[in-house]
């Protein structure tokens, strides 16, 4: 990250923590829901199918931007099937620089090949080794692997959403992100259980489980992008929900912190790890501000 970036952002958090502000940060564009797997886990997969078209992409950009968005996720649906006419992800991912945003993500499943040095990470989700990631993605896991492979940069971070199946596949995501070429990290989210995958979510004596896991690995110097003193509230879902800071926007609608939002009694069971790092940020919780500003700084 450019040191002008980190005071702006660093501005940001102390003008938010000390005046308890509201403001958002970070926001996400949906640029489709249109997907090529079906993963056991996810519920907001071919809804439509509609692919967002470049003009509509672009003006809720500046939106974001606009109402203080610095940092920007492009999601899907699958994010590497987004075109329109000429324009392609890299597209978007290139205007988002241009247009100020200081750090710019994207999320894919990792079954396309990856040509993205422009994003600041590329998180790409995978759920397991290859037994367990295949059992909540379909037959993928060599396809992604071959991928990252050839990828043209190595800004990948691996994002691993662990839930009833893949419990038992921490270490392997771990190691695999360790050892291999191209991937910087890996960042966790516990199952969220929308109403149609409720029997994925992990009881809280299983999230402590994978927690003693992911602490045993960050002591085994896996390069973990979480903040292990988050944990505690992941575990209890005690952290405060939801992220004011946090803004999604997809097809002109805006919604703080998730598009799950809307999904009655979904925040109180809420698995999404920046929700709990961000939102203990900035209420100051020290430990987190510390934390945050070492990982931060290793990863992007
Ligand atoms: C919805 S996907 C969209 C981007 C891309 N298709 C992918 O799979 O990475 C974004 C992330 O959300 C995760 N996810 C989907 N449903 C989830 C749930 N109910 N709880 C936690 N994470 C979930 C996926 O595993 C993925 O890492
Ligand atoms: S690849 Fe992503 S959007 Fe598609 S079904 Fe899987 S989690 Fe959902
Ligand atoms: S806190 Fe609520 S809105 Fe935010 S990600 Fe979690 S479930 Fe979704």
């Amino acid at each position: 990250m450019k040191i002008s970036s980190f005071i702006e952002l660093a501005k940001f958090g102390i003008k938010t923590v000390l005046l308890r502000k509201k403001d958002p940060i970070l926001g996400t564009v949906i640029l489709t829901d249109k997907c090529n797997l079906k993963c056991k886990h996810c519920s907001v997969n071919n809804i439509t199918a509609v692919v967002y078209p470049y003009d509509q992409i672009k003006k809720e950009m500046r939106q974001l931007y606009d109402m203080g968005v610095r940092i920007l996720f492009f999601c899907g649906g699958e994010t590497f099937l987004w075109r329109d006419g000429q324009k392609t992800l890299k597209d978007l991912v290139t205007e988002a620089k241009e247009m100020g945003f200081l750090i710019v993500n994207v999320v894919t499943n990792g079954t396309y090949p990856i040509d993205l040095p422009e994003a600041d990470l590329i998180l790409l989700s995978l759920d397991g080794d290859r037994e367990h990631h295949n059992a909540v993605r379909g037959d993928t896991y060599d396809t992604i692997m071959e991928n990252i492979k050839n990828a043209t940069s190595d800004n990948i971070c691996f994002y691993m959403a662990v839930n009833q199946i893949n419990k038992s596949a921490i270490r392997d995501v771990c190691l695999t992100a360790r050892d291999t070429k191209n991937v910087r990290a890996v960042s966790f989210n516990f199952h969220t259980p929308y109403p149609d995958t409720r029997q994925l979510a992990l009881s809280k004596e299983e999230k402590k489980e994978c927690c003693d896991v992911i602490i045993q690995m960050m002591k085994e110097n896996v390069p973990v992008f979480n903040l292990k003193s988050a944990f505690p509230y992941l575990i209890n879902n005690s952290f405060p929900t939801p992220c004011h800071q946090c803004l999604v926007i997809e097809n002109g609608k805006i919604s703080v912190c998730g598009r799950c939002i809307d999904v009655e009694g979904l925040c109180d069971e809420c698995g999404y790890f920046f929700v709990a790092e961000y939102t203990l940020l900035f209420r100051g919780n020290i430990k987190i501000i510390n934390e945050m500003l070492r990982t931060y700084l290793k990863y992007i």
